[in-house]
């Protein structure tokens, strides 16, 4: 059973609020807070309380509801425009991932469609509920089979390297990067994972090794400039990382460094691989060079999670992401099936597929 990282409390669409893990606080503490409002919850995205690509997509479509739960007895053209405006302000929280713009256009597409339809102002209300849940419960079933596709490409006794967390923490299911791993685990493969550290927020160290130590995982913690000797001594057999945009041309936006460990991994001859749901690919952008790339605060390298490491005064360049070009990954694996050597083509391809579940 993997952690729950958000959920929807109270049930209904009125009185509800969304509970997260505290993401901020881990592996120290384990503690969840419940978010109310939209302020809130633009500043659990931006804080990383919650984070990772599709939790971000499925915390966006809370923060929507959030924002017209009180709302229903607004005449519904101001309704309306109320949405378009909460979707606004969520749309601020960050740049990268594009699940954020995902979830808060499906939303207001829902909002449109049941206006257009006769809705009153309760009934849009309602339907927001329920795309929100939607959004939640596909996500989980779309890391399930991303996870079983993923699978097959995991023999018993292979060592992987991750990068970042992309596993129960980063979504509403089981994860991307990790989801692989957790159905190998369950089909009782022995795999054996090495999880950079990722600076400078330390996403593997904090949360992809304490992830894998809950479930069983046998994991061994790296810092990110180690990943080169780890490869040259041959002790890796794939590379798996998730994603936080991939342009049509398949190149793909992820945590600061995954870049570098591609280059690594073509030089090692090690098969890059990357796992994440179509709700990642962003088919208006072409290639990775127009994907918009976070610029996080320069205290997070100078004096992050402890005691001052630089100069008060020091220059800092922070981007948070990198994009790593189509021709070293090796395949893309989503919930609709495996990408493999991404091209626009086959990326359009994927993209046309049917949606889970249908
Ligand atoms: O800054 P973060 O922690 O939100 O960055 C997360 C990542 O880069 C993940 O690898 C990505 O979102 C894929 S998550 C399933």
């Amino acid at each position: 059973m993997n952690v729950s990282t958000l959920s929807w409390i109270d049930g209904d669409s009125q009185n509800g609020f969304c509970r997260m893990v505290e993401q901020t606080l881990l592996p120290a503490e384990f503690i969840e807070i419940d978010v109310k409002t939209v302020p809130d919850m633009v500043d659990a995205i931006w804080r990383l309380a919650v984070r990772g690509a599709p939790a971000i997509g499925v915390a966006a479509g809370y923060g929507m509801l959030l924002g017209v739960q009180a709302e229903a007895g607004r005449d519904r053209d101001d309704l309306m425009a109320h949405i378009q405006g909460t979707s606004e302000t969520l749309a601020k929280a960050r740049p990268t991932a594009v699940n954020l713009f995902w979830a808060l256009d499906r939303m207001v597409r829902r909002a449109k469609v049941d206006f257009e339809a006769g809705a009153d102002s309760a009934g849009l209300v309602a339907g927001l509920f329920e795309e929100a849940k939607a959004i939640h419960t596909e996500d989980a079933a779309q890391c399930r089979r991303m996870g079983e596709l993923g699978a097959e490409l995991i023999q018993d006794g292979m060592a992987l390297l991750t990068h970042c967390n992309a596993g129960a923490l980063a979504t509403g299911g089981m994860g991307t990067a990790l989801a692989p791993m957790y159905v190998a685990h369950e089909q009782g493969k022995k795999i054996a994972v090495f999880a950079d550290e990722t600076r400078p927020l330390l996403q593997g160290a904090r949360l992809t090794t304490w992830e894998l130590m809950q479930a069983g995982i046998d994991v061994t913690l790296i810092t990110d400039n180690m990943a080169a000797r780890v490869m040259m001594e041959g002790k890796i057999d794939a590379v798996i990382v998730g994603s936080d945009r991939i342009a049509r041309n398949g190149d793909v936006c992820n945590k600061i460094g995954t870049y570098g460990v591609a280059v690594l991994a073509k030089y090692h001859n090690i098969p890059f691989y990357v796992v994440a749901p179509r709700s990642t690919i962003d088919t208006a952008v072409v290639t990775g060079a127009d994907i918009p790339i976070e610029e996080r605060p320069a205290e997070e390298i100078t004096e992050g999670y402890g005691k001052r490491t630089a100069p008060a005064e020091a220059k800092v360049y922070a981007p948070a992401f990198d994009v790593t070009p189509a021709e070293l990954v090796t395949a893309i694996v989503t919930e609709a099936g495996i990408i493999e050597s991404p091209t626009t083509e086959k990326v359009l391809e994927m993209m046309g597929r049917p949606k889970l579940g249908s």
